[in-house]
């Protein structure tokens, strides 16, 4: 290959250039939104532009009001923020956290959370030993796997971390994608409990993770602590008026879903088809696949997919992953999962 660079992560379109060569790219490698951004977000982002002259709203009360009726949760149990990520890393600095938990593998922010804020780290394949302190992480649906936990689980987690003085943080950054949807959420659990606290993304369902928004939802006396923690105007004025506009779009929610059910199928079904590969099922709009052909590995197929302009995830960095045979790619549109399927046969010899 004679490049030692470590393996790209997610949507990096400009070290992909660097790599590959400039051209387009058809990306599986961030988990974003097949149907791209609600139209009407695109068109009120162009009209308010003007409006950058100005500082954003500091106390953000339209935006939590608006996030509350979504997630069903009160305002004041509501923090903003310059998406899910930021708030993942101000939760391992609440005073009297003693250690991080979490599985793997898993999404690698909530481990690198916890080292900048000089919390030790325990990897762990599951939860049974909890002690006071402990902040454990469950990610649902989990990234890269796929894998959910239905809501009587969570439920479960969050009485027994409840018990043992432990947090438990949901990150439900790709929960609309699954079957359930809004009906999977812990959010509107939070009232119930003194130790759950639910990250949501908005960067994913409503295709700006270039914009940034995202929330924590946690019981007031957290939301004050941690609030405390943030930076002021750390939701810029665009991120508010896309979020806003973007939470009133129910219909864009319903047809997510759909089309998103629909490709995940296609793209599941097609990946089974291919020789050397073993898809995982999945509950959201991303894929993990293994790969069983011992010809290549995650870094030579995401290698040899990015020369012919398609982006794919390399598994290798996720922790609990060593040996680099897994891969992770985004369900996107029938155009463009066809062409993935079609270039990873032609590479792997075809289908089974
Ligand atoms: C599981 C998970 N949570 C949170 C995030 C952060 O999302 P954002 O900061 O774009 O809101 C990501 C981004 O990839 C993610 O995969």
């Amino acid at each position: 290959m004679g490049r030692s660079m470590a393996p790209l992560h997610g949507g990096d379109l400009r070290r992909a250039a660097a790599l590959y060569g400039s051209r387009e790219f058809i990306d599986f490698s961030a988990n974003i939104n097949l149907l791209g951004p609600p139209p009407q977000v695109l068109r009120v982002l162009a009209e308010n532009l003007k409006d950058v002259v100005h500082y954003p709203d500091p106390h953000l009360e339209g935006l939590k009001a608006d996030l509350g009726a979504f997630l069903e949760v009160d305002p004041p149990c509501i923090l903003p923020g310059n998406g899910g990520a930021e708030l993942i890393y101000l939760l391992p600095r609440l005073e009297g956290i003693r250690q991080v938990l979490v599985s793997t593998p898993t999404f690698s922010e909530y481990a690198a959370a916890a080292k900048a804020s000089k919390v030790p780290v325990r990897y762990c394949p599951d939860f049974d030993h909890l002690r006071q302190g402990d902040m454990l992480f469950l990610c649902n649906p989990n990234n890269p796997t796929g894998r959910f936990t239905p809501k009587d689980q969570v439920l479960q987690l969050a009485r027994k971390a409840e018990k043992q003085g432990a947090w438990l943080v949901v990150d439900e950054a790709f929960i609309d994608f699954t079957p359930e949807g809004r009906a999977a959420s812990a959010a509107p659990l939070v009232g119930d409990f003194e130790r759950l606290i639910v990250v949501y993304s908005l960067t994913k369902l409503f295709a700006i993770p270039g914009l940034r928004l995202g929330c924590l939802v946690a019981p007031p006396g957290l939301i004050q602590a941690l609030g405390q923690l943030q930076p002021p105007w750390s939701v810029n004025f665009l991120a508010e008026l896309a979020g806003r506009t973007a939470l009133q779009d129910e219909s864009f929610r319903e047809r997510t879903r759909q089309a998103t059910s629909r490709q995940r199928e296609f793209l599941y079904q097609g990946l089974l088809a291919q020789k050397g590969l073993r898809p995982y099922p999945s509950a959201a709009n991303f894929i993990f696949v293994a790969i069983d052909d011992p010809d290549w590995t995650g870094t030579t197929l995401t290698d040899a997919m990015g020369r012919r302009g398609i982006l794919i995830r390399n598994c290798a960095s996720f922790q609990g992953l060593e040996g680099d045979r897994h891969i992770r790619v985004a369900v996107r549109t029938q155009k463009e999962n066809e062409r993935l399927l079609a270039e990873l046969a032609d590479l792997l010899g075809g289908i089974r």
